[in-house]
């Protein structure tokens, strides 16, 4: 069976007798220096309030959110994960269709189906159309309708692509006229050094607009789990009456309001990145240059290797050395042949690139 996620870290554990720490994991899109030392302290001093319920109102990080994002914090969500935090917001929608912009994070489906929800799929990207990435005219060809629910992924999984909001305020706009809902799931955004010009988040509060963002890439905490969602006050007020109070722990709580302080960190993450991704670009260029690689504007990028087969027999061949890449062929309209890389530190993507090599002259 395809994995339908990166970071399939433990099967690979399991499968090869040994510890998951050992992993070198490329298929997730992890900060590889997280958690900040601020998380890490906030996680120690809360354990002993674990012999207590979680609060159950959120209030401490929604007040840093509130303050971090300027939105009243009556308008937060908290989640455990931004998954949650979406599966809240749908919960209380009802949409009559939830509508994917493909190839997408298999989630969006995923909710939709345990909601009972029809699924519709929108292509905006496909092997054919690769180098291109993806496009907003055929997100626009989409004939939505009142009820619908867009799911759109902004920067987007897998490509790493992230637009300017001039380039799809209007669409954004046109699919709240028509009717429908909009669901704009941010959880890459942290990683944008200019997101103000980015994110949706400037079109301010609508009843049927969502933003969503996740802690769980940006400050490396994927096994505590933290996401929210900014949505109307009215919305947040009737998740609350619907949801499981306590499924944000208070762990996950005391790390996130630590994190969403940590100015510091994220203007070094972004430093970081950049600097990271020009060099990428050359080192690639120089080592594989047949391969089709797309940079993206994030944390991770993609590739196109020469063939399917080849593709799936490498991945093999580096999961033996204990690395991990994602094969996207479970992204609809992708297939095994493109890869997803996380950008994680120099070192790092050296080891990737310099075990690539090896093993495209063998
Ligand atoms: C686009 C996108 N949204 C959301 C998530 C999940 O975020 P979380 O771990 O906060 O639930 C992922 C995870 O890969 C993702 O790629």
């Amino acid at each position: 069976m395809p994995a339908t996620h990166g970071g399939q870290v433990h099967e690979w554990a399991r499968m090869h007798s040994r510890d998951v720490n050992e992993v070198l994991d490329f298929s997730a899109n992890i900060h590889p220096f997280g958690p900040p030392d601020g998380v890490w302290q906030a996680i120690h001093t809360a354990l002993p309030q674990i012999r207590h319920y979680p609060d159950a109102s959120h209030r401490r990080v929604r007040e840093v959110l509130g303050r971090r994002l300027s939105v009243d914090p009556e308008r937060i969500v908290c989640g455990n994960g931004a998954v949650e935090a979406m599966e809240c917001v749908l919960r209380v929608w009802r949409p009559r269709r939830v509508v994917v912009l493909e190839p997408a994070f298999g989630e969006y489906a995923a909710i939709a189906r345990r909601f009972g929800i029809p699924v519709a799929s929108v292509t905006m990207w496909t092997e054919q159309t690769y180098r291109h990435g993806p496009s907003l005219h055929a997100a626009a060809a989409a004939p939505i309708r009142p009820g619908d629910a867009v799911c759109f992924n902004h920067p987007h999984n897998p490509s790493g692509f992230a637009w300017p909001r001039s380039a799809w305020e209007g669409l954004v706009r046109t699919w709240l006229d028509a009717g429908a809902f909009v669901l704009v799931d941010e959880s890459f955004m942290d990683f944008l050094a200019d997101e103000a010009e980015y994110t949706a988040l400037a079109l301010g509060e609508h009843p049927r607009l969502a933003v969503v963002r996740s802690a769980t890439k940006i400050f490396a905490i994927p096994g505590l789990r933290f996401g929210y969602a900014v949505v109307s006050p009215d919305v947040a007020r009737r998740v609350a009456e619907e949801r499981d109070p306590w499924s944000v722990n208070t762990l996950a709580q005391a790390a996130a309001a630590a994190a969403y302080l940590e100015d510091e960190f994220l203007r070094e993450t972004r430093h970081w990145l950049a600097q990271e991704r020009a060099r990428l670009d050359a080192a690639w260029r120089e080592a594989l240059p047949a391969w089709d690689r797309l940079p993206g504007q994030v944390n991770f990028y993609t590739v196109r290797l020469p063939s399917q087969a080849m593709a799936r027999a490498m991945a093999r061949r580096l999961a033996e050395q204990g690395i991990l890449v994602r094969l996207c062929g479970s992204f609809t309209g992708l297939s095994d042949a493109v890869w997803r890389l996380a950008i994680r530190s120099p070192e790092e993507n050296d080891r990737l690139l310099d075990a690539l090599r090896r093993l495209a002259v063998e």
